[in-house]
């Protein structure tokens, strides 16, 4: 498929539905920031997806930062469908601050957010949505700043992840 080219992308999860009623979660890449103020960010769910019905019905969602030692679970919940897979993986779903969707605290970043705009283009669906809250791990970041070592994940193709080597250049 040629959005290949595109390619490697960070992979994100989406937490969707209501802590204590139902409750999703599936891998997404396509995600990305619109806005920084206020944070506004975009994610395309296909209709197919079982994530799709609960954003729809709610209108919150979470976007999640796993680590490559969640790929496990990233992999689980990209490739299964329905809230039943979610008993084979390790994810740590806790309530939210201002949504009623859970976060999920064994990832790196959390980004509580509601629905503000509802776009079908093609195959998917593009849902644009205000960051109402977030929530990082201390030493996955440094004042916004990612620190590699953390594990952030990018996916190459199908089955095959990476993660950023400790090692960059910085421009003058
Ligand atoms: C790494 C990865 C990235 C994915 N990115 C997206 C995406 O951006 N949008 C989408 O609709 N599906 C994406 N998918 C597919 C869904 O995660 C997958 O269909 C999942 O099983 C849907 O779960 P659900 O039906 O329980 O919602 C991706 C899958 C993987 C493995």
């Amino acid at each position: 498929m040629a959005y290949r080219l595109l390619y490697p992308l960070r992979t994100y999860l989406v937490v969707s539905g209501k802590f204590g009623e139902e409750v999703n979660v599936m891998a997404a890449d396509w995600v990305t920031v619109v806005s920084a103020k206020p944070l506004i960010i975009v994610v395309a769910i296909a209709p197919t997806r079982y994530t799709y019905k609960l954003v729809e019905r709610y209108g919150e969602l979470v976007i999640s930062v796993p680590s490559m030692d969640m790929l496990q679970d990233v992999w689980v919940v990209g490739s299964e469908h329905g809230p039943e897979k979610l008993r084979k993986t390790k994810l740590e779903l806790v309530p939210a601050q201002k949504v009623g969707t859970p976060i999920i605290r064994n990832a790196l970043a959390n980004l509580e957010c509601r629905v503000i705009g509802r776009h079908p283009y093609g195959d998917h669906v593009l849902y644009v949505c205000e960051v109402v809250a977030y929530h990082y791990k201390e030493g996955a970041y440094k004042e916004f700043e990612p620190k590699l070592e953390a594990g952030f994940l990018a996916h190459i193709a199908w089955n095959k992840f990476t993660t950023f080597m400790s090692e960059y250049r910085e421009v003058q």
